[in-house]
């Protein structure tokens, strides 16, 4: 028997509040054939975690602890006999955790998980090299969520986008889109990439590789990227309008600004038609008539609400371009693990500049 101690971060409902529970695990027993343990060094925050606890009745099947989060970093520490030897002890590795109010997330010591089904998982290369100021394990956990929804938007909509088009990102600074225009400068090579943004970060994201950026906070957006639209961008309409911050102020003039749908353009909402409250819930009114809007037929644009799939590709993709130095995840503020209250208060301020990774088990 090789018994360690388990904590988690964890909430029962939205009326109690995220504690540290500690629990005793049988390491040589707790998983299956199928199954590895990974011991997490660090793993991130993002707003789906805060609003899932919001949103989290109290109803009497729900009592059970659920678990915070979904990105994680960590090592190998069992593998089960059944599992593809790809995957051994000691390896370390980087991933994202899909669970729905699961009695796991990764906030927490260890996560056991079949990498089969939990797909979205691959092994960290040397990361020193490209950002010395972080370990390895923080620098990972900081990137799985963001960036498998921005490759999400970028390749699965059979969009084939390239040096002639042109994205229009509603939410530059977020830390999807800092990935979203990664992806699309270095791998895609698009020749144009406009983010609005707050006047505040144009510098943050003019770094990151925006080719324009529109302040969002100096006069209505449909006219400041109008201006935009006649003037730079010689009235070519964009392939693709990525919102990540919840918002529609483009619908009622959308054929100005969007190529028509017989060229397979597309509006991508990840938010829905307004700004996502992180105290709050992520199922609103908004979400409602984003639903409506992706099942109406009759639109005469291509508008879906993504929601992120489990796949191993964006996995590799993120693991290459970190590799490569071509993607460097951006970490807003890294905490102690028994600091989770004031890393969960950074995210809901929704000033962030980047990722709010927590430290598990050492990391830098
Ligand atoms: N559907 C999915 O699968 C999926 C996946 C991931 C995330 N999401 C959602 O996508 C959103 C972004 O997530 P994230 O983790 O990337 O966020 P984040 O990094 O925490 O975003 C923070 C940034 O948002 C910007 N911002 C705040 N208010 C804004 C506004 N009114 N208009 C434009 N920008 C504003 C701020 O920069 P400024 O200085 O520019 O204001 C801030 O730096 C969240 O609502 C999240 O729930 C959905």
């Amino acid at each position: 028997m090789s018994n360690v101690v388990n904590r988690a971060i964890s909430f029962i409902n939205s009326r109690t509040p995220a504690t540290i529970t500690s629990k005793k695990i049988d390491l040589d027993h707790c998983f299956k054939d199928t199954e590895i343990v990974v011991k997490i060094h660090a793993a991130s925050l993002n707003p789906i975690d805060l609003m899932v606890h919001n949103f989290s009745w109290r109803l009497p099947f729900n009592s059970h602890p659920k678990t915070f989060s979904r990105d994680y970093a960590g090592v190998i520490v069992k593998v089960g006999s059944k599992v593809d030897s790809k995957w051994k002890v000691d390896d370390r590795v980087v991933g994202c955790f899909f669970h729905v109010y699961g009695e796991q997330g990764t906030l927490s010591d260890y996560l056991i998980l079949n990498p089969n089904e939990q797909k979205a998982i691959a092994h960290i290369h040397d990361t020193t090299k490209q950002d010395p100021k972080y370990d390895p394990f923080i620098l990972n956990a900081s990137w799985p969520l963001v960036f498998g929804t921005a490759y999400t938007a970028l390749f699965d909509y059979n969009q084939r986008l390239g040096p002639d088009s042109k994205i229009l990102v509603i939410g530059a600074s977020t830390s999807v889109s800092y990935a979203l225009v990664h992806i699309a400068k270095k791998t895609l090579n698009v020749g144009t990439v406009v983010g609005i943004c707050s006047s505040q970060s144009f510098e943050y994201n003019r770094a990151a590789g925006f080719d324009h950026l529109v302040p969002y906070d100096q006069g209505p957006i449909t006219e400041e990227v109008g201006k935009l639209l006649v003037g730079n961008l010689k009235n070519e309409k964009f392939d693709l309008i990525f919102d990540s911050v919840g918002n529609k102020d483009f619908f009622p003039v959308i054929e100005k600004f969007l190529k028509p749908k017989s060229e397979n353009s597309y509006y991508i909402s990840i938010a829905g038609d307004n700004k996502l409250n992180f105290n709050g819930h992520p199922f609103g009114a908004t979400s409602i008539r984003s639903l409506l809007r992706s099942a109406n037929p009759f639109k005469g644009y291509n508008y879906s609400l993504e929601v992120l799939p489990c796949k191993q590709e964006y996995m590799d993709l993120g693991v290459k371009l970190i590799t490569e130095g071509k993607y460097a995840p951006k970490i807003d503020s890294v905490y102690d693990f028994n600091d989770y209250q004031k890393a969960m208060d950074r995210l809901k301020s929704n000033r962030a500049k980047g990722k709010v990774v927590m430290k598990i088990n050492g990391g830098r």
